[in-house]
């Protein structure tokens, strides 16, 4: 079945390892599913004054996740969190109060980093506010990546063949996961 899916990469860069990695998991999906990379860049900072009164990005925000079904982001880890760019994307799209365009989703949650613990607790912490969110994170298999001197070859594609299975085997999870859930009636 064709399912549409919201990619939210936190990072900005324009080398981002998160964005590459976000790609490659992209490449290794069901032809027939579509990825929509959400832009948060153009955000500006929350403000609840503007609930009544959203700006133009914001409201795009709130159309492309509304149109999508699934949800994945990608995330790099600043100070043992997420990056506030990330956060204050996921804020505008909770609001206004009662207009949650994040609910019911299912998500998946990965994200590469140099350090050595791969992003771990910044996905501890975004899973925490995607379940408040009544976002269902998958589980299993966790996807903690440590971005080693050519992990990324110069075209931006996964080097080492024994991690691309890792990928692979990550995306079907992911697809047989989101596909229930689209099944059980959480598409919109
Ligand atoms: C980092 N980095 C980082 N890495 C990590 O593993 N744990 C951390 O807590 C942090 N903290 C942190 C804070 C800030 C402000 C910056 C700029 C960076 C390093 C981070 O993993 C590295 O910059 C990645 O390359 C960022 O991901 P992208 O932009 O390549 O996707």
């Amino acid at each position: 079945s064709q399912v549409k899916v919201a990619v939210v990469v936190g990072s900005l860069r324009k080398d981002s390892l998160n964005l590459k990695l976000a790609h490659a998991l992209v490449a290794l999906a069901p032809k027939e599913w579509t990825f929509d990379f959400v832009q948060i860049d153009d955000l500006p900072l929350y403000n609840q004054d503007l609930d009544g009164n959203f700006p133009a990005p914001a409201t795009r925000l709130k159309q492309q996740v509304e149109a999508s079904q699934a949800l994945l982001f990608v995330t790099p880890e600043y100070n043992r969190s997420i990056p506030g760019v990330l956060k204050n994307a996921i804020d505008w799209a909770s609001r206004p109060w009662g207009k949650n365009s994040w609910g019911g989703k299912p998500a998946g949650v990965v994200g590469i980093s140099v350090g050595a613990i791969g992003t771990a607790l910044a996905q501890q912490h975004l899973r925490n506010v995607l379940s408040y969110l009544d976002v269902e994170s998958l589980g299993q298999p966790e996807m903690f990546l440590q971005a080693k001197e050519g992990f990324f070859d110069a075209e931006g594609k996964v080097s080492n063949p024994d991690t691309v299975k890792f990928l692979q085997a990550y995306v079907d999870r992911y697809v047989s996961f989101v596909s229930k859930h689209v099944g059980m009636g959480h598409s919109h």
